[in-house]
């Protein structure tokens, strides 16, 4: 099976909605102040005081950017608080910052390849695009495996990995359309018996889950040499650009090649954003576990609506109703009302999509209930 690019789920995405402030647990949609579950900002630091100085003292002493490359004269000591900063959070020796992160997948795809000796990738048939549009550029066989599904993983690795062949397989650590966690858990038992190892596009898991907000796998409490990752931080970080951390030799890699040699890193003021963001979640645990409670809350009362949902602290939860007109009329009624969800075709979301409800640290019980309350009466 080849990966589709999810051209036919952008072309079908045409209404457009325009935000006319930053998000938060209300904002400005078509010119009217609602109450926001459509994004995912999780902690709100896009609208965070302290980031917004960050940004504006960075803008004021280095301008928009470089506008050149990092390895020429466009790494400012910016850059690298980021990078120590990230460092820091995730526990790693190092990380490297790129300028999205869309691209943290193919930077950590090339490195690995320089680095770990890999023969093949194995892949979740329903990867995010920042993975399916870039695998097939590495000059490797791609194989893929059901998706989510731990047993096909196995079946795939017997059938394709012949003697002294090191597979690396490949996953989003959260789906981003409905919010599941990934069993990497299995996937990582799976591979462990061929030497092979595993990279995660975890977007939505940094930051969120585990104790620290490291992630994916300090969710399941994983921990090896055999276990990459990259991540954004324009979600729960709230500010702009992809990172990598890890062992020296990857982040080195990286740091020589195409993506940070070839593109221009994030704005100024993005980077001082996202420092402060890492600062504010290293200092502030009770901010996950009250983005935790408030997912909790979201995805209890959806249950209670008929609606499944998988038993994690992920703040993103979607659903599917009977048909595509259904979700389109729900999701009008809720807009006005003041209540913003998505009606989304993001990847993973189905021929017909899904309606889909974020929450953030800064929501509140009765915004939550709020919205639940308007949505039994719809439903
Ligand atoms: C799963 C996933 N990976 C990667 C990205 C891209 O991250 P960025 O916006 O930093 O490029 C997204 C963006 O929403 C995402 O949902």
């Amino acid at each position: 099976m080849t990966l589709g690019l999810g051209i036919r789920s952008l072309l079908a995405q045409s209404v457009v909605y325009l935000m006319g402030g930053p998000p938060g647990p209300e904002t400005i949609i078509n010119g009217r102040r609602c109450l926001y579950f459509g994004g995912t900002g999780y902690y709100a630091f896009q609208e965070h005081p302290e980031l917004i100085r960050a940004a504006h003292e960075a803008l004021d002493k280095y301008g928009m950017h470089t506008a050149t490359s990092r390895n020429i004269y466009g790494t400012t000591p910016l850059y690298r608080e980021v990078e120590e900063k990230a460092a820091q959070f995730f526990g790693t020796e190092d990380a490297v910052y790129l300028p999205s992160g869309y691209l943290s997948n193919i930077a950590g795809f090339q490195g690995l390849i320089q680095t770990g000796q890999y023969d093949m990738f194995v892949v979740d048939a329903e990867p995010h695009w920042s993975i399916s549009d870039f695998i097939y550029a590495m000059r490797k066989p791609v194989y893929t495996f059901a998706h989510g599904d731990p047993d096909d993983l196995r079946k795939q690795l017997k059938a394709h990995v012949q003697a002294g062949e090191r597979p690396l397989v490949v996953s989003d650590g959260i789906f981003p359309t409905f919010g599941v966690v990934a069993p990497i858990r299995e996937y990582f038992q799976a591979v462990e018996p061929y030497q092979g190892a595993i990279w995660i596009d975890d977007a939505h898991g940094v930051g969120v889950l585990g104790a620290h907000g490291r992630g994916t796998y300090e969710y399941y409490g994983l921990a090896s040499d055999n276990l990459f990752f990259g991540g954004t931080l324009s979600k729960s970080v709230g500010g702009h650009g992809g990172i990598v951390p890890g062992k020296k030799n990857l982040v080195q890699a990286i740091r020589a090649g195409h993506i940070v040699n070839g593109a221009n890193a994030s704005p100024s003021p993005a980077a001082a954003a996202a420092v402060q963001g890492m600062t504010l979640l290293m200092e502030h645990p009770e901010l996950r576990e009250r983005l935790w409670m408030n997912a909790r809350t979201l995805k209890a009362g959806l249950k209670q609506l008929g609606f499944p949902m998988q038993d994690s602290p992920v703040p993103i939860a979607a659903w599917r109703l009977k048909s595509g007109e259904e979700m389109d009329r729900i999701h009008a009624e809720l807009l006005k009302r003041e209540i913003c969800i998505q009606r989304t075709r993001y990847v993973g979301g189905g021929p017909e999509g899904a309606l889909r409800a974020v929450v953030f640290a800064t929501h509140t019980t009765g915004q939550i209930e709020r919205l639940l309350a308007e949505l039994k009466s719809l439903v």
